[in-house]
């Protein structure tokens, strides 16, 4: 069965997602790349970097996925809404490749991109979202991409099969929570920790089946 699945999210140790302020210059706030200097390091990013553990988990987010859901604020800076040419951060060839559906109470029209991306504007519910990616996932898993305010939302609605957080060993103090209103997660998921050697720990949660 296809599974709803986060993968290499990365928090502070205070639990955060991402800093603050975001904007064009900013996507992670006062962040900065320190949240994802971990995976930078691996040949996962660098063809010249580590192939330790922590390269082994960062690969698999390429693995066994047929579509992805994002939040509006993962897709754009503040106000990308009211820029008609706004089509994500990544270029003309997204490392989606893939159906990707941007949920956003100002939906547009549909954009092709190279490499096999497109990207689809969803004003809708969780559940239904994920139906909606799911059939176009072809029976593959789908990637819930982030931020930390929508994959919330997929888990306080019982609608997440698995999740890979990377815990990172920084403190933020202020940004966008993971983990506010998900009080004992512990009874839903099975939740096993690995730590690296370079200082971060991944965090693999499954779902439990009901008894
Ligand atoms: N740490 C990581 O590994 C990681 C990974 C990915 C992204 N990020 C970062 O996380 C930050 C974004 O996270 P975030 O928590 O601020 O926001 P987010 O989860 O990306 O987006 C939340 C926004 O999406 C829209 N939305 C969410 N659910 C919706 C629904 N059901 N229907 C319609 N619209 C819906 C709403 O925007 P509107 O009302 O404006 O339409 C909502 O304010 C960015 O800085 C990004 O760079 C971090």
């Amino acid at each position: 069965m296809a599974l709803a699945r986060v993968h290499n999210f990365s928090i502070s140790l205070d639990g955060f997602g991402t800093g603050e302020p975001q904007s064009l210059e900013s996507p992670f706030g006062h962040a900065g790349e320190r949240l994802h200097e971990w995976m930078f390091a691996t040949r996962y990013w660098d063809d010249d970097g580590q192939s330790g553990m922590d390269a082994v988990y960062a690969s698999r987010h390429d693995v066994g996925f047929g579509a992805e859901i994002m939040g509006a604020n993962k897709f754009g800076p503040p106000g990308w809404q009211d820029d008609p040419d706004w089509r994500g951060w990544w270029g003309d060839d997204p490392p989606f490749h893939t159906p990707t559906y941007v949920l956003t109470h100002r939906p547009r029209p549909s954009v092709e991109m190279e490499g096999g991306t497109t990207f689809h504007f969803l004003d809708a519910s969780p559940a239904d979202a994920l139906a909606t990616a799911m059939e176009a996932a072809g029976g593959l898993d789908v990637r819930l991409g982030g931020g930390a305010s929508m994959i919330r939302d997929f888990v306080r609605a019982g609608l997440v099969d698995h999740m890979h957080v990377v815990q990172v060993p920084i403190v933020l103090g202020r940004g966008v929570r993971l983990w506010d209103g998900l009080d004992a997660l512990e009874e839903r998921f099975d939740i096993e920790a690995v730590s690296s050697p370079s200082g971060v720990t991944h965090l693999t949660m499954t779902r439990k089946h009901a008894p």
